[in-house]
């Protein structure tokens, strides 16, 4: 088991229109697209992404669209990956958004 964790700070996201296509998969442009606070939204997706890639120990080498974050029942985000499911925390607050991922 191995965890990751990343911050992300929300100001540096300058056109969030054009980082969420690029970076995020159709189900998640539809979280995104009711969302008010988008670059809030984009940022936990962005922390929770990097910090799976971390978890996972084999470098920053796999394409964002491909790790998705979505929602259970309660509320509560998962990534899903290559068809297997894993634990991630996001939280943000004022100018940062981070998460931890368990792999
Ligand atoms: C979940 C909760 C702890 C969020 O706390 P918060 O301090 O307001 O906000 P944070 O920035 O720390 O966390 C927000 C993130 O928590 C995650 N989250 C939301 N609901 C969650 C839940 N039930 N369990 C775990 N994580 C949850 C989300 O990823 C959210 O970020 P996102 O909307 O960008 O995906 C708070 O809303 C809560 O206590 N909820 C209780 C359960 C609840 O009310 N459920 C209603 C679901 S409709």
């Amino acid at each position: 088991m191995a965890l990751g964790i990343d911050i992300v700070y929300i100001p540096r996201i300058k056109d969030a229109d054009k980082l969420a296509k690029s970076v995020l998969s159709d189900k998640e442009l539809e979280f995104y697209s009711k969302r008010n606070k988008k670059e809030e939204f984009l940022a936990g997706r962005f922390a929770a992404k990097e910090a799976f890639m971390k978890a996972m120990e084999k470098g920053l080498a796999i394409p964002f669209k491909k790790i998705e974050v979505l929602y259970k029942d309660s509320g509560a985000p998962y990534i899903l990956f290559e068809e297997k499911t894993y634990e991630v925390s996001i939280s943000h607050d004022k100018d940062y958004a981070i998460a931890v991922v368990k792999f």
